[in-house]
C-alpha cells in the first residue's frame, strides 16, 4: 500500500507569527482520522518553532532545500545534521525554482540526496518538464533523464526514504495545471520506468505526487487518478482551507 501525502510547499513565505498562526489553524481544521500523510515545509528560520508547534499532532515538517556537504565555509548554508538536530527529517530537494534561480543541476541534486540519505532523511524529489519540451514532445525524455540523473544510482534501499513529486514546470504558481489525464499519463510513465530500473516492489510502493496549481476544486480529479499518490502544493498551502480542503480530497 502506497503512502497518501499531502505535502505543503511554503517557499518564502509566512514571518515567524504568520508560521504559528497558520500552523494552529491547520491544527484546528485538519481532520484527526485521515490516513493522508501531511507535511508542511514552512522556510528555514521556522523549522524549529513549527517542529515544536506540531510536535502532539499528525503534521510532519520538512525543509524545502539544505546543502551537499556536512558542513564548513559555506557562507548561508544549511546541513543535513542541523536540520536533523531541530527534528526535521526530511527535505525537498530539486525544485524547479532550485533548478531555475539557484542553478542547481542534476548532479549537485544527486550529491544534496546522497547527504541527505546518510543522515537517514526522507526526501521529497522534485522533477519535471518546461513547457518547450511538452512542445517539443520531448517530455517524456526529459523526466525520465532527470530521474537517472538525479536518484537511479541510488540502491534499492534507499527508496523507502524517496518521495518523488512530479512537477511540471509550465504549471507551477501559473494557475495553469496539467489535466488529470496528463498527470496520470506522466505518473504512470514515472513508475513504469521506476519499474524497470528497480523491479515492481519498488516501483509500486513510491509514492508519486503531482504539484503545480492544485487548488481545493481541482485536487479530487487529479487525485483519482490510479498513479497520483498526493500532491506537492504551493500556493494553495498558504491558506489553511485550501490546504485542508485539498487535504480532505485525496
Ligand atoms: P503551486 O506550486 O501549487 O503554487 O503551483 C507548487 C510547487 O511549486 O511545489
Amino acid at each position: 500500500m502506497r503512502t497518501k501525502i499531502v505535502a505543503g510547499n511554503w517557499k518564502m513565505n509566512k514571518n515567524a507569527e504568520q508560521t504559528e498562526d497558520l500552523i494552529n489553524e491547520l491544527i484546528d481544521k485538519l481532520p484527526t482520522d485521515t490516513d493522508v500523510k501531511v507535511v508542511i515545509a514552512p522556510t528555514f528560520v521556522n523549522l524549529a518553532s513549527a517542529v515544536d508547534h506540531t510536535e502532539f499532532t499528525k503534521i510532519r515538517v520538512a525543509a524545502q532545500n539544505m546543502h551537499q556537504a556536512e558542513g564548513g565555509a559555506f557562507t548561508g548554508e544549511i546541513s543535513a545534521d542541523m536540520l536533523k538536530s531541530i527534528g526535521v527529517n526530511t527535505v525537498i530537494l530539486g525544485h524547479s525554482e532550485r533548478r531555475a534561480y539557484f542553478h542547481e543541476t542534476d548532479a549537485l541534486i544527486a550529491n544534496k540526496v546522497e547527504t541527505a540519505l546518510k543522515h537517514e532523511m526522507t526526501i521529497i524529489f522534485c522533477f519535471g518538464e518546461e513547457l518547450k519540451d511538452r512542445s517539443t514532445n520531448s517530455h517524456f525524455n526529459i523526466v525520465e533523464g532527470q530521474l537517472r540523473d538525479g536518484i537511479f544510482n541510488l540502491p534499492e534501499s534507499a527508496w523507502s526514504n524517496i518521495i518523488l513529486a512530479y512537477e511540471p514546470v509550465w504549471a507551477i504558481g501559473t494557475g495553469e495545471t496539467a489535466s488529470p489525464e496528463q498527470a496520470q499519463e506522466m505518473h504512470e510513465f514515472i513508475r513504469e520506468t521506476v519499474r524497470k530500473q528497480y523491479g515492481s516492489q519498488v516501483a509500486d510502493d513510491v509514492s508519486i505526487l503531482y504539484g503545480g496549481s492544485v487548488k481545493p476544486d481541482n485536487a479530487k480529479e487529479i487525485f483519482s487518478k490510479p498513479d497520483v499518490d498526493g500532491g506537492l502544493i504551493g500556493g494553495a498551502a498558504l491558506n489553511a482551507n485550501d490546504f485542508v480542503g485539498i487535504v480532505n480530497a485525496m
